[in-house]
Formats: structure tokens, C-alpha cells, sequence
């Protein structure tokens, strides 16, 4: 059952404090729904101070992992501790069928699909799997994806082609004209360009993790479902990160991570596939019922078990699931859900500007994502001229409890350090991250 909005305050402050406080959180959510608040540093500082991250550090990755907030932590236990305590409820609050189908309902409607569409799964990297090699494909197919893929979607595609002598057809964003990219229409056209009729899907990221661009997805899939391509699209970082409507993308399969910009659990994430085409997306690891059949080859009777072999509930078919995380799922949605994904976007865009602005000011620096909004959101790359990136990480890391990545990608000679700007980071600390690549690329001058 959905924890009501006061018992959410009452898990993030406790007994005595939460009545006054659930008049601050509603003060203070009524006008960032209306979008004006993404600087009030006073507001953003509170929610921050949700996240359990020691003080003294500025925690810029949650491209690769989100750390909760603490009720979402407090949810896991809960869960494991109810479980562990009394068995009942096990079956009867944490993990039943029920459970689970009003999680993905909810999640559904987060992320705008249908409830149908979507299985909860462990990361985005098995969606993308599923996604390429859940389907039927014959030598000489071709599968389009882009050498800005992760590997998390690329390597299933080299699988495929290895597996059933499918051609994989590489997109080259290596150029500089795409970092960033005049426009959107030129990464479109190089999508045209490697469409043939012997395409079969065409497989990329909604957000490049290496640059940070954000893709036209719905142009790329509109232009795929005209020749009848199926495309699936990478998403670990947009969910959380920036309000998401996937069916308004258009797209036919769409892997997401819970356990990066959604807050939730370490091995959380969802995999949507479009109603039509569930029947064309074999399930890899199957334990679940199989149309129209009993386990033993018996015509099967109609059953809510029964009916998920034609829902993407048949995805989740594959053994123990951890009911720790579906907690968390809960606990992390209505931590969005109250702030509101509309805020925590607006509040991401706003410091990933910040943060591009002034590095961008800072001589022998360069941010490879764009200041256009439709093109970027909140991961902001950069290089500073002949320093290391691993140099970079360490020393911002070392002088100012900065934590950021690299993103390597050597095979086409992409380095590049990678900030993330979510909401566990403030305004200052984005202040100080400038000042930091500031004083870095300043050394290296001399
Ligand atoms: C673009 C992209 N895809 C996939 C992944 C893998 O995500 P997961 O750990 O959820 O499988 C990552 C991880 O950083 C990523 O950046």
C-alpha cells in the first residue's frame, strides 16, 4: 500500500518535528510545481540534507549511482525487517502479486506508459539485452546503434550478430560537429543514413553517457516506425532526471534505471515494451506460465498468473526477486512524486547550466553537451586541455570532496570528465566544481 504524503514526512523527520514540516514541504512544493523555485538554495539545501552523504562532499555521479534519500533506505529495511520478523507479511505487504502489479502500475504512469508494458527489472543493461536479443532476427538483418552506445547496449548488438549473423551497422557520433551538435537534425540524418530495408531495429541512448546529449528520440523512432524498425532506447539516466512521457517518444522498448537519478535500490530498474510488439520480444530467462498452457502441457485455466505471458510482467519471470528493492521502488517514486519531477528537472537544468556557464568561462576548457535544453539535461562533460582526466577526478576529489567520473570510450578516443547535477548537490558546490577545473587548468597554463 502507498504510504500517505504524512507518513512520508513523518519517515523523513520523525514524530515530533513532522507536522511542522509537512507545512514547510508544502509551502515550499506549491510554487516549484509552478516552476519558479529551481534557486532557492534554502529549499534545495533541505532536500539535500535527505541524503545521507557526509558532509564535506560534493556527490556529482549519479549518472552511475544515486545514492537515496534516507526514507527510501529506511524502506529496504523496513522490508527485510518485516519479512524477517514475521513471514506473513512477506506475501501479504512486501512482494505478492498484488504488490508487485500496483508497483509497476504506479511506475507505469511515472514514466507514461501502461501498466501492461512495463516489468520491473534488476538494471537498464537487462532491458537492453532483452530488448536486442529477445528478438527473432535472421542473418543478414542489420541492427543500427551509435559508437556513443554504453556498452550495455552495444554488446548485445555484437551478440546478435555473432549469435544469429545479424549485421551490426555503427552510427558514428565520433565527430566533433556532434559534441555538441549544431543541431538535432544532423544526428537524425545520420541515423537516416544507415537505415536500409534490411534494418531491423535501431538501438541508442536517450542521453549519451559519454557527452551528455540528450537525442531526438521521437524524430529517430518516427523515422524508424515509418520503414517499420523497431527501436529501443536506452534510458538509464533520463527517469528521475527529467519528467518522462515514453509513450510520447514513440518508442517500441525502453530499458531505465531505478538505482541512478530515481533514488531507488542498487539493482532497480524497468524495461517497456509497446503493447504490439510484446509477442515479437522473447523473454530470456523464463520461469512463467507460457500461453494458453498449464506447466505440464494442460490447456490452462484464466488466471492472473495465467494472463502475464502476454503482459511485460512475463520479464520478471525469472526466480527470487529481491523485495528489499520493490520497497525502495515505493519509497523513491513518492519521494519524486512529492518534491515533483517537474522540480527536480527544472532544479537539475538549473545547475547544469550554471555548471556549463562557468566552465565554459574558464580558458583551455571544453563542454562537449550544448546550452540548448532539448539537447542536453543534467550531465555535463568537459575536458580540460592536456590534463588527465583520472588527474581531474583525483585532484577535485583530493582539494575539494568533489566526486565526479570520466567516460572513456577508447576505441574511437573519447575521454572526457563527467559531471552529474542532481539534487543531492547545491548551487555552491556546483560554484566550487568551477572554481576547482578553474585552478587545475590554471597550474597547467603556468
Ligand atoms: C547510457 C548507459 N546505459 C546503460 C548503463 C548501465 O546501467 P545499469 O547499471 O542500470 O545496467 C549505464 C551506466 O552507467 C549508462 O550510462
Amino acid at each position: 500500500m502507498r504510504p500517505s504524503r504524512r507518513a512520508f514526512v513523518q519517515q523523513l523527520f520523525g514524530g515530533a518535528a513532522a507536522g511542522a514540516m509537512l507545512s514547510a514541504l508544502g509551502e515550499a512544493v506549491e510554487p516549484l510545481k509552478a516552476g519558479r523555485r529551481a534557486d532557492d538554495e534554502a529549499y534545495w539545501r533541505w532536500i539535500a540534507s535527505q541524503f545521507l552523504t557526509n558532509p564535506g562532499i560534493a556527490y556529482m555521479n549519479s549518472g552511475t549511482r544515486g545514492p537515496s534519500p534516507r526514507q527510501v533506505i529506511q524502506a529496504q529495511y523496513d522490508a527485510i525487517r518485516s519479512y524477517d520478523t514475521d513471514r506473513l507479511s512477506y506475501a501479504t505487504y512486501v512482494d505478492s502479486t498484488e504488490t508487485r502489479a500496483q508497483l509497476r502500475a504506479r511506475l507505469a504512469a511515472f514514466v507514461g506508459c501502461g501498466a501492461d508494458e512495463i516489468a520491473l527489472t534488476n538494471n537498464t543493461t537487462e532491458g537492453m539485452a532483452f530488448g536486442t536479443l529477445g528478438l527473432d532476427l535472421k542473418p543478414g538483418d542489420e541492427i543500427i546503434y551509435t559508437n556513443h552506445d554504453h556498452s550495455s547496449g552495444a554488446q548485445p548488438v555484437n551478440l546478435a550478430a555473432a549469435r544469429f549473423g545479424a549485421r551490426a551497422v555503427v552510427v558514428d557520433l565520433s565527430d566533433p560537429r556532434y559534441h555538441p551538435p549544431s543541431s538535432a537534425d544532423i544526428i537524425v540524418e545520420a541515423f537516416e543514413r544507415a537505415l536500409t530495408p534490411r534494418t531491423r531495429l535501431i538501438s541508442f541512448c536517450h542521453i549519451n553517457y559519454t557527452d551528455g546529449c540528450c537525442l531526438p528520440v521521437r524524430e529517430i523512432c518516427e523515422m524508424a516506425r515509418a520503414k517499420g524498425v523497431l527501436t529501443l532506447v536506452d534510458g538509464a539516466h533520463p527517469p528521475g532526471m527529467m519528467v518522462l512521457d515514453i509513450e510520447d517518444l514513440g518508442c517500441d522498448m525502453y530499458a531505465g534505471a531505478g538505482h541512478k537519478w530515481l533514488l531507488a535500490a542498487m539493482l532497480t530498474g524497468f524495461f517497456y515494451v509497446r503493447r504490439d510488439v510484446l509477442d515479437r520480444v522473447w523473454p530470456l530467462v523464463y520461469s512463467g506460465p507460457v500461453a494458453g498452457k498449464t506447466m505440464y502441457g494442460e490447456p490452462a485455466q484464466d488466471s492472473a498468473y495465467n494472463r502475464q505471458a502476454g503482459m511485460a510482467a512475463r520479464y520478471e519471470m525469472r526466480g527470487s526477486k529481491n523485495f528489499a528493492a520493490a520497497a525502495s521502488w515505493n519509497a523513491a517514486l513518492d519521494f519524486h512524486e512529492t518534491i515533483t519531477p517537474q522540480a527536480i528537472e527544472a532544479r537539475v537544468r538549473y545547475l547544469a547550466a550554471s555548471a556549463r556557464k562557468g566552465l565554459r568561462a574558464i580558458p583551455g576548457v571544453t563542454v562537449h553537451v550544448s546550452d540548448d535544453e532539448t539537447m542536453s539535461c543534467g550531465l555535463v562533460s568537459f575536458t580540460i586541455d592536456g590534463v588527465d582526466v583520472k588527474e581531474v577526478n583525483e585532484t577535485l576529489w583530493t582539494r575539494h570532496g568533489i566526486y565526479i567520473r570520466d567516460v572513456s570510450h577508447p576505441e574511437i578516443g573519447w575521454v572526457a570528465n563527467r559531471a552529474s547535477t542532481h539534487i543531492m548537490a547545491d548551487a555552491a558546490q556546483i560554484d566550487m566544481l568551477v572554481g576547482g577545473v578553474a585552478e587545475i587548468a590554471g597550474e597547467r597554463r603556468i
